[in-house]
């Protein structure tokens, strides 16, 4: 054979480089055969990688373990090839042309969408007014006219850019939920739940999980008074490192309804009634007594929602409850059943309803005022969560179904199990940004965490996000900063209104081989899978609307909760159905209620009878006749009085009232004792300002008897000094001021002279009790025993009230 190189041989490969670099030029047709990367230009070579990454996957490799029951409990990773470098996987070239605005090419396997929260915040400080597209406004105080008194022009971007935008500024608020107030904060572990759960807030003890949390009111609008009889939200984002959580609860561990289809009906009959709009934020109207008599499985709730539970007297004073039963899920993928508790360390304290409604009008925003100004001043509110953990085999022996939001598990018979603390140690830096734009949603779960079948918290899983969607512009809202998790996101959605991520690549599909597999599913090991097992029932193969048997039963948890309280807290819950009933128009809503309270207590039927001046109706036949004999009968922790809590002073607020020619060194002495104590004490006068003492100084008061009323005070000292006293004397304002704290319950300090206020005021001699005799709250003492007056005065505002003196209907 010759050994002369075949002719064309030497002229092939420069001709075949050439056509590789050609047909790379092409982006709508490609050669039959691609060369071995390492050959080309840069397109060359990328389409050279491209091959060879989709050459490494001939086939779908998991294609066959995709089906059967055993990668339903166990998935397999996803199929991926390791692409020669990071060209194959770039949208383009071109991308190493960076720029001031496109910077450089995205950093390997990054989503920058979720950076911490930085990279949106803004600061103004020193800088020039700009439009939104940037330019420098010179001047912010004229729209631009042809001449100076003449017409303005349609020219005038400026003029209609901040118009427009501010035109569309509100966005539909929430269809529930709508008043609320959040904070930034983190939840620490105490110890491994690992056992229990592979959730990531509970892997470690120490570890730091941040949260972001809002509370809210139910029923009223966005703008409406936070003081309402209501259901507190209490909703808890937990930015864990394996995405985000959310623990959407409540104030109250259980809910009117049992099952999601009755959740419509009962929104559209507590909100205001549609042909009037009224009333606003409050459940004391027709409607609202017409549907929940009419579902006697509401009584437990209704129970809640008339006790003090519904007038919390701060967010850091309430519990928190995840309401349903979830599940709690361990490495091995055995499930445990839970129900999730939040207990304030502050203590679970309340208003009373006279000072509720005072409240609504002197300061409708008391609660968000009140948790905004614990942070600011350090007064961080904190909970313990504690979990109520059982098994199926428990679960299926209880008298009561666990998967009935209208029942509780009552802690004696699963006690709680503290696993962490939260801690709210941060203010949003933007109400809208974070408070009105934060989107929670039940479905929102990491692994670990499950659901059961709760059939209401079957239709909540679907309700939260589809509402969003409508709420905040478009599917894209978990793109906005507060809602962004701090773990990955990596998936193939696109598009949709306002979106943020600009993906690299051209992949946006799986199975795909152009981009190596990738973003591949996770599989079991590190993958959210849900627990197979469910509770076993007979008719679960079958398609069914209907609810279990022990769904039944309306009113044994409703006495069990009545029954726990202390005669005072029943007073209250009687006389709260008192009031709402009395607002009712229609006698027979009326009836019906009763006859439906006389299932849980005949005791409490009658009182509600009695205060609206009707007969005692039969009982409400009953939807199951033998309930099964409830384990508990009596349960103290239902109690609010069960949990004082650790730390009650910190964020309290006390009014010393001060008048020209109060003796100022007892002012001095006991506002440096209170603020000692973490308690707020304010300087009250007739008006604010300086005001002479006795001693020839001044104090500075910085609140009046008419800019903050009694009974935004959770206690009151009257100071001596007789000039100050004869005119606080003369001054309405003082009277009802001190009126209202003697009704409201509240620790009264009076110094001297200013007993004589007291007298004045009305306030009956029998209750002019020394410190030694302090269970009333009430400590009238001369200068010389102050100090111990002090101490005693402290401690009864730990105590927050002294209901010994109360009385219906009030004294004063
Ligand atoms: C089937 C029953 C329920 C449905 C369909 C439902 C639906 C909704 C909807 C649509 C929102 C507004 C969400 C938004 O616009 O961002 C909401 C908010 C809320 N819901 Fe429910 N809900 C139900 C039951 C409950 C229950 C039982 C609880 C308590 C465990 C609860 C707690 C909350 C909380 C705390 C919020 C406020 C979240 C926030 O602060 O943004 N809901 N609910």
């Amino acid at each position: 054979m010759s050994k002369t190189t075949k002719p064309g041989a030497a002229k092939s490969a420069p001709a075949k480089k050439t056509s590789a670099k050609s047909a790379a030029r092409n982006t709508d047709s490609g050669p039959a055969h691609l060369d071995a990367p390492g050959a080309g230009d840069a397109l060359a070579e990328k389409m050279a990688q491209t091959g060879a990454l989709a050459a490494a996957m001939p086939y779908n490799a998991n294609k066959a373990r995709e089906h059967g029951f055993a990668n339903g409990v166990e998935p397999q990773p996803g199929a991926t090839a390791e692409p020669a470098s990071r060209v194959p996987l770039a949208s383009t070239v071109s991308e190493q042309n960076g720029t001031e605005k496109t910077g450089s090419v995205a950093p390997e396997g990054v989503n920058a969408t979720i950076e911490p929260l930085d990279r949106v915040r803004v600061d103004s400080a020193g800088q020039m007014l700009t439009t939104n597209q940037g330019v420098r406004i010179a001047d912010n105080q004229n729209s631009l006219k042809f001449g100076v008194r003449g017409p303005a022009l349609l020219e005038d971007f400026i003029l209609r850019e901040k118009i427009t935008h501010f035109d569309h500024e509100r966005i539909p608020e929430r269809i529930v939920h709508a008043r609320g107030s959040g904070a930034h904060g983190f939840f620490e572990c105490y110890e491994p739940l690992t056992q229990y759960t592979k959730a990531a807030p509970f892997k470690e003890a120490g570890k730091i999980t941040p949260v972001f949390v809002r509370f809210s009111t139910v029923q009223g609008e966005r703008g409406s008074k936070d003081t309402a009889r209501d259901v507190r939200g209490f909703a808890v984002k937990f930015y864990t490192d394996e995405g985000n959580w959310d623990l959407v609860g409540n104030n109250m561990p259980v809910f009117f309804i049992q099952d999601a289809m009755k959740f419509p009906d009962l929104v559209h009959a507590v909100k205001p009634e549609p042909h009037h709009q009224m009333p606003q934020a409050a459940s004391a109207h027709d409607t609202f007594w017409d549907f929940v008599s009419l579902m006697p499985e509401s009584t437990h709730m209704l129970m809640w929602v008339m006790s003090d539970r519904a007038i919390p007297r701060s967010y850091a004073t309430m519990q928190g409850f995840g309401v349903h039963s979830f599940r709690l899920v361990n490495d091995a993928g055995e499930s445990v059943f839970v129900k999730f508790h939040w207990t304030p360390k502050a203590g679970t304290h309340s208003l009373v309803w006279d000072e509720a409604v005072k409240i609504s009008g002197a300061d409708p925003d008391y609660h968000r005022r009140d948790l905004w100004e614990r942070i600011e001043s350090g007064a961080y509110p904190e909970y313990e969560l504690g979990l109520q953990i059982f098994t199926e085999e428990q679960a299926a022996q209880f008298s009561f179904d666990i998967l009935d939001a209208t029942k509780i598990i009552p802690e004696e018979l699963v006690p709680l199990v503290p696993v962490g603390r939260l801690v709210l140690n941060r203010n949003p830096d933007n109400f809208f940004a974070e408070t009105e734009q934060v989107a929670f949603c039940t479905a929102h779960v990491v692994p670990g965490i499950d659901f059961s079948n709760d059939p209401l918290l079957a239709g909540r899983i679907h309700s939260y996000v589809d509402t969003q969607i409508t709420r905040l512009g478009g599917p894209n809202f978990h793109e906005i900063p507060i809602n962004a998790p701090v773990a990955q996101v990596h998936n193939n959605q696109r598009d949709g209104f306002h979106r943020q991520a600009i993906p690299r690549g051209r992949v946006a599909y799986e199975p795909n081989s152009l981009a190596g597999g990738c973003p591949f599913q996770a599989g079991a090991a590190q993958g959210f899978v849900s627990v197979p097992a469910r509770l076993q029932a007979t008719e679960e193969q079958a398609k069914v609307r209907a609810k279990p048997e022990k769904f039944a039963d309306h009113y044994t948890q409703a006495r069990l909760f009545y029954e726990s309280q202390s005669p005072v807290e029943q007073t209250h819950i009687a006389n709260a159905f008192r009031f709402e009933l009395s607002k009712v128009t229609v006698p027979a809503i009326r009836e019906r209620t009763v006859s439906m309270l006389r299932n849980a207590s005949e005791q409490l039927a009658r009182q509600v009878a009695m205060g609206l001046g009707m007969e005692l109706p039969d009982p409400m036949p009953l939807a199951l006749a033998e309930p099964a004999a409830p384990e508990v009968t009596r349960s103290p922790a239902l109690s609010l009085l069960a949990r004082p809590g650790d730390s009650p002073l910190p964020g309290r607020k006390v009014a010393l009232l001060v008048g020209p020619g109060v003796e100022g060194e007892s002012v001095a002495k006991v506002q440096a004792a209170l603020l000692a104590r973490g308690v707020v004490a304010r300087l009250v006068g007739p008006r604010i300002g300086p005001m002479a003492t006795l001693d020839g100084n001044t104090l500075e008061a910085d609140a009046s008897l008419e800019n903050e009323p009694g009974f935004l005070f959770d206690g009151l000292v009257l100071p001596d000094g007789e000039e100050a006293v004869a005119a606080l004397a003369q001054d309405g304002h003082t009277l009802e001021f001190i009126k209202d704290q003697f009704r409201h319950c509240k620790p009264i300090l009076a110094i001297g002279a200013a007993r004589g206020l007291l007298a004045k005021a009305g306030l009956p001699a029998s209750m002019d009790k020394s410190q030694e005799q302090g269970g009333t709250g009430l400590f009238m003492v001369d200068a010389d025993l102050l100090d111990e007056a002090v101490v005693a005065f402290i401690d009864a505002l730990a105590k927050h009230r002294h209901f010994g003196r109360e009385m219906d209907p009030p004294l004063l």
